[in-house]
């Protein structure tokens, strides 16, 4: 198959399985008419929001491998390293997310080979990569990085100096690996080679070349014409040619799928950050979620009606979703569940009723300790319903049912407008199976007002965050259905500006927490008027005998509250969409204050596909 003469495998197959996920490093190759410096700088942009702490960039030009890489951000790096200039019309590129060796320039990828004649970008983890080391050393390779990614540019080198088929070398390689992995492999001849198992990589087939990435969002720039490789395939882009292989030699044909759909549109806009975009996204996305998925949503109602125990899970904001749609389904679905974080629920799953039901809540799907307790739960006989934000993504392919959060991409690491929307999904299902006692479709109009007036309210939630940047540490509380709102606001915080923060159920408070609290504590009260609001009061009051300030967040300010933020009217079991939104707020505009950068907060990526 040929890149320059059109003639494409077009098997337009329209309900093909499309996979795209958010990973952490980010892998991408070219090879075309074009300059690929250049082009894979863009690319590498593109895929920033996944997370990374280097960049590099490996190009071919007159039978010479070159290699940049560095430390930083790709504009820093390549202000300061010109990766954009390098030569030539090939080449391969990676944004790295540091798992074996430091943040060093050294440990950044691309890797190449002792004879520098081979450069290799990697995504994943080679679990069996100390034992491949000891052997290549032994053969006299020299590691110039401590990273596991390395062994793969030294196997390429050992296979292909023997058998001089860069095609055997892919195969040898790749099947000598233990571990979940995609790599792309350029050879100083111009050949560019790309493998996967258990990582996505995605051929982009544009009118100039060919591109291989970890992510269709790295090449949608340039063309929506994709093949999604399987587990076991490798591709071979050399001179002109475009060959798919097993790791057994077999050839392999997929077909090729448009990919023009919503990641498209990734762009901020005018907004200084995606975080603050996504903000205010949820005025339109609370209004949308389940609408146009009555039928997935009457579907998991029934399942729910019939389950005899329904466990919720999810990791970080997924996991305080869960949180609330238990306490849903106790008070309108009047069935028996539970809430549990992922990453422990993994080590219980194996000993539930086969019969119950688990209903898996994440924005990628692709959460590791979700997609764990799932894989776990299948083969007991368990009903997996899941809520995501990627209707392609493992965590909907491996369940019974899916339901779709539909709220567009999700750039910024912090999770906000999925999480409005998974919890809307919740109410929609749970208010179907109570035979609509929540209301919540009479409402919407109502609740999309009042997200816009919340957000409309930015200027009183910076005065609060000058009030409150420089403190060191933050108590948000709340009861009942409110307190995983405080865990959520208390996650904002501390992800986007770096400030410790915690929620806790105020009822907990003279169990302990209380011994912190003094004139330097900073106090968030979730304080609605519903059944939890006079204890909760109370709570505030024993905090201002204690000298801490006070910020309120409900529909009655009171005189104990320094400061409060009002919640505009809707019924008091939907506050919780509502309440999260000026942490959301308060997150983003101290991470502002405090210089952070709140699309990317450091250590975090948007994805966590390892355990
Ligand atoms: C949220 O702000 C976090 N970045 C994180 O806790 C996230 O919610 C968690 O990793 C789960 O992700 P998921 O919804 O994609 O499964």
């Amino acid at each position: 198959m040929r890149w320059y003469n059109g003639h494409f495998v077009l098997l337009a197959i329209l309900n093909y399985v499309i996979k795209i996920t958010m990973r952490v490093c980010s892998i991408i190759g070219y090879k075309g008419e074009s300059l690929a410096a250049p082009l894979l700088v863009t690319c590498l942009q593109k895929m920033e929001y996944r997370g990374y702490d280097s960049v590099g960039i490996a190009t071919i030009a007159d039978g010479k491998v070159s290699v940049k890489k560095g430390v930083g951000r790709v504009e820093d790096v390549n202000s300061s390293l010109l990766l954009g200039r390098l030569p030539g019309r090939i080449g391969i590129g990676h944004t790295r997310w540091a798992t074996h060796g430091k943040v060093t320039e050294k440990n950044a990828h691309p890797h190449t080979s002792c004879n520098g004649e081979i450069a290799v970008v990697h995504n994943g983890i080679i679990q069996n990569y100390s034992e491949l080391k000891s052997g290549l050393l032994m053969k006299g390779h020299i590691f110039k990085s401590e990273t596991d990614s390395e062994v793969i540019a030294h196997l390429l080198e050992e296979d292909y100096v023997h058998t001089g088929d860069l095609r055997v070398a892919m195969r040898n390689t790749s099947k000598k690996l233990a571990g979940a992995f995609s790599f792309i492999a350029a050879f100083s001849d111009g050949t560019i080679a790309g493998a996967r198992y258990d990582e996505p990589l995605i051929l982009g087939i544009s009118n100039d070349g060919y591109y291989i990435s970890s992510d269709v969002v790295g090449f949608l720039n340039y063309t929506d014409r994709a093949i999604f490789l399987d587990n076991r395939d490798i591709v071979i882009l050399q001179g002109s040619e475009m060959e798919m292989i097993n790791f057994d030699g077999a050839p392999v044909l997929r077909p090729t799928t448009q990919v023009a759909w919503e990641f498209g549109g990734i762009d901020k806009g005018t907004y200084a950050h995606f975080t603050i975009k996504e903000i205010n996204e949820q005025v339109e996305t609370i209004t949308k979620s389940g609408r146009g998925q009555e039928k997935s949503i009457k579907q998991v109602s029934e399942v729910l009606k019939s389950a005899p125990f329904v466990y919720f899970t999810g990791s970080g904001t997924s996991y305080h979703c869960a949180l609330v749609a238990k306490n849903l389904l106790t008070k309108y679905g009047k069935r028996k569940s539970d809430a549990i974080m992922s990453s422990e629920f993994q080590y219980l799953v194996n000993d539930i009723e086969p019969d119950s039901v688990i209903v898996a809540i994440s924005q990628s799907g692709e959460t590791a300790d979700v997609l764990e307790v799932v894989k776990k739960a299948k083969p007991l006989g368990t009903k997996i319903i899941s809520i995501v934000n990627v209707p392609t993504s493992s965590l909907a392919r491996l369940s019974d049912v899916s339901v779709h959060m539909n709220c567009g991409a999700e750039i910024g690491v912090a999770a906000t407008k999925s999480f409005t929307s998974q919890l809307t999904l919740l109410y929609a299902i749970i208010d179907e199976m109570s035979g609509g006692l929540i209301g919540l479709e009479e409402q919407r109009y109502k609740l999309q007002n009042a997200v816009r007036e919340l957000i409309e309210g930015q200027s009183m939630i910076e005065h609060i965050v000058d009030e409150i940047k420089d403190v060191k540490d933050i108590y948000v509380l709340g009861r009942s259905i409110h307190y995983p709102i405080a865990l959520e606001g208390a996650l904002k915080i501390k992800e986007l500006s770096y400030v410790h923060a915690e929620g806790i159920p105020a009822g907990e408070l003279k169990h302990g927490p209380l011994a912190l609290i003094d004139r330097n504590s900073c106090i968030l009260v979730l304080n609605p008027n519903d059944s939890t609001f006079e204890d909760v009061n109370a709570n505030a009051h024993e905090i201002k005998a204690r000298g801490a300030s006070l910020i309120g967040v409900g529909n009655s300010p009171s005189d104990v509250y320094d400061q409060f933020i009002t919640i505009p009217e809707v019924d008091e079991i939907l506050y919780p969409l509502l309440e999260v939104i000026p942490f959301q707020l308060i997150a983003y505009y101290l991470a502002l204050v405090k210089n952070a950068n709140p699309d990317y907060p450091r250590n975090l990526a948007k994805s966590v596909t390892v355990k």
